[in-house]
């Protein structure tokens, strides 16, 4: 039988409140005595005059200061002297004495009563404190899900619409993979271009997960129109009887799915096991969820793949998009070909040129394509250029000139009301200034001209110094470059000029490789790689006699 026990706080001393509570009760006398330095009468109600022949109180609460059971003795004169120990949070020993008119049976029954009672009550209490504590892991974890899926809305809110699912992934699944509480996070999507080649973005922390089982796993994954995650915690792929791939005991696994199109998959692998109490949410769940990736988690998967799979299907349409504009590009660009054959493939020549030397000077990726859509564009104004002038085989009029130096504005005035081309207008308008001023269309020097317009200057002489003319052969490489380094800070920004040479052996790639240039360096060399060497070795010699003059 347990003790009667947590006395309830009230106005009056605790203590003495349980007092009456007894007297009432055992229809008694009551003291409640205290072990201090000796044992003390503390709290009283009624007077308890012990028959000193029957009893010697301090010898009973003595006897019994150690155990935690009630003592009932009847006296002669039908009454029963009780005692027993009562908890409260003193250092003290308390124990409480009285002397009832009842029989010790009765003292005993309503002992009992009173102690199921109690019981009960405790019962109550811990499964109340139970459910707080349900309900208070409930409430942390539905927090830190909102905080992680906040932190991911925040990442997609600043990062740009073409910003790959992959470099999404490397700054948010970190949050993630602390929140599951597992030694790895996957992202696996299909390589671009390609439906069976798996792409993966794996962040580990203490353990080096094979990223063959990460490719494996997807394999098992069922294809479904859901993307209800797929949970396993006991080293045996769902609904099979396969063991899970190398390094894997337990995982989640879900699709990101969008309309019906599956982007990619991001898995949870091999929760981790600590077995240290910890402040976050799932070690305050029942043991299992230590153990085991449970609701919680597929939970938070499960938001996290929808919203990747929202930015997936949005990156989706925003390449869908600029194909469909590079196509447009082209479209408009053929059509100038056509109208000058002698100029074919300038245009996506100097896109390319355009780009290494962007790429060399360290311009983001970003930068580097709007750089390579303006190459393809920059000429788009010729269009606008009387056929007689353009397609002349000859030295050109003043007169003439000055139509033809009308192509960047006019190119400008194609584009200016096309919202999605407006990034390749500054490229388009000052392709042809010059750093010293001596350019068109608005004479601009340095760092005035826009760089893209630096870029594309260098990019457009070249290919136009080495292209093939009716009424002329283009002119070595060996030559162009020499020129190039000559007009270097006049003509064109130096910067450009500098990162066209550091980017020299991926240019000649093209060049040698340009419809106009290929039978040529075909005659002249046994291989490609000949010309290459060949020409490397005479743009090397070009600089090294500019760097000595
Ligand atoms: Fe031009």
């Amino acid at each position: 039988m347990s003790v009667i026990n947590n006395v309830q706080m009230q106005s009056e001393h605790p203590l003495m409140s349980f007092a009456r509570k007894i007297a009432d009760c055992f229809e008694s006398s009551v003291e409640i005595w205290q072990l201090t330095h000796d044992w003390v009468q503390q709290f009283t109600v009624g007077e308890a005059p012990y028959p000193s022949d029957q009893c010697d109180v301090h010898f009973y609460i003595r006897k019994s200061q150690n155990d935690s059971e009630p003592f009932l003795l009847s006296l002669d004169d039908d009454r029963t002297l009780f005692l027993f120990p009562v908890e409260v949070e003193t250092r003290f020993k308390t124990v409480a004495v009285g002397i009832s008119r009842l029989s010790q049976t009765d003292l005993l029954r309503i002992l009992l009563k009173q102690d199921s009672q109690l019981q009960r009550l405790e019962e109550r209490n811990e499964s109340q404190a139970s459910q707080i504590d349900l309900y208070a892991a409930q409430v942390t974890a539905d927090f830190e899900e909102m905080t992680w899926l906040r932190a991911l809305a925040d990442q997609l809110g600043n990062c740009t619409v073409e910003r790959s699912l992959n470099s999404l992934a490397e700054s948010a699944l970190e949050l993630l993979g602390d929140l599951i509480h597992c030694r790895s996070v996957a992202l696996i999507t299909p390589e671009l271009g390609t439906s069976n080649q798996l792409e993966l973005f794996v962040q580990s922390w203490g353990e080096e997960i094979n990223e063959e089982s990460c490719r494996e796993l997807v394999k098992h994954w069922k294809k479904s129109e859901s993307s209800v995650p797929v949970v396993c915690n006991d080293g045996i792929i769902p609904n099979s009887d396969i063991r899970c791939p190398a390094g894997i005991q337990s995982y989640i696994l879900t699709a990101l799915m969008k309309d019906g199109k599956t982007y990619g998959w991001v898995a949870a692998l091999n929760k981790k096991i600590t077995g240290q109490i910890r402040t976050h949410f799932h070690d305050q769940m029942d043991s299992a969820s230590e153990l085991e990736f449970g609701t919680s988690e597929a939970t938070l998967i499960r938001s996290t793949a929808n919203i990747l799979a929202t930015h997936a299907k949005n990156l989706d349409l925003f390449e869908q998009r600029q194909e469909l504009l590079i196509g447009i590009i082209r479209t408009m660009m053929n059509s100038l070909d056509a109208k000058d054959p002698y100029t074919c493939g300038h245009s996506d020549r100097v896109a390319q040129y355009a780009r290494i030397i962007a790429e060399k000077m360290q311009l983001s990726d970003e930068e580097c394509n709007d750089i390579f859509v303006t190459g393809l564009v920059h000429d788009i104004g010729k269009v606008g250029v009387p056929d007689h002038i353009l397609k002349k085989p000859g030295q050109l009029t003043k007169e003439e000139f000055a139509e033809i130096k009308k192509h960047p504005e006019i190119g400008y005035n194609i584009l200016k009301n096309l919202d999605a081309f407006a990034y390749v207008l500054p490229g388009v308008l000052h392709h042809h200034e010059s750093v010293d001023g001596s350019g068109y269309p608005y004479q601009l020097k340095g760092d005035e001209i826009p760089l893209m317009g630096r870029i594309l200057a260098v990019a457009d002489a070249y290919d136009a110094m080495t292209s093939t003319r009716p009424y002329r052969d283009g002119m070595p490489v060996k030559k162009a470059v020499s020129i190039l380094l000559e007009g270097a800070g006049t003509q064109w920004d130096k910067v450009c000029v500098d990162a066209f040479l550091d980017g020299m052996q991926q240019i000649l790639e093209i060049t040698i490789e340009s419809d106009q240039q290929k039978d040529h360096y075909l005659k002249k060399y046994p291989t490609r790689a000949h010309a290459l060497q060949s020409e490397i070795n005479s743009v090397q010699a070009a600089v090294k006699a500019a760097t000595f003059v």
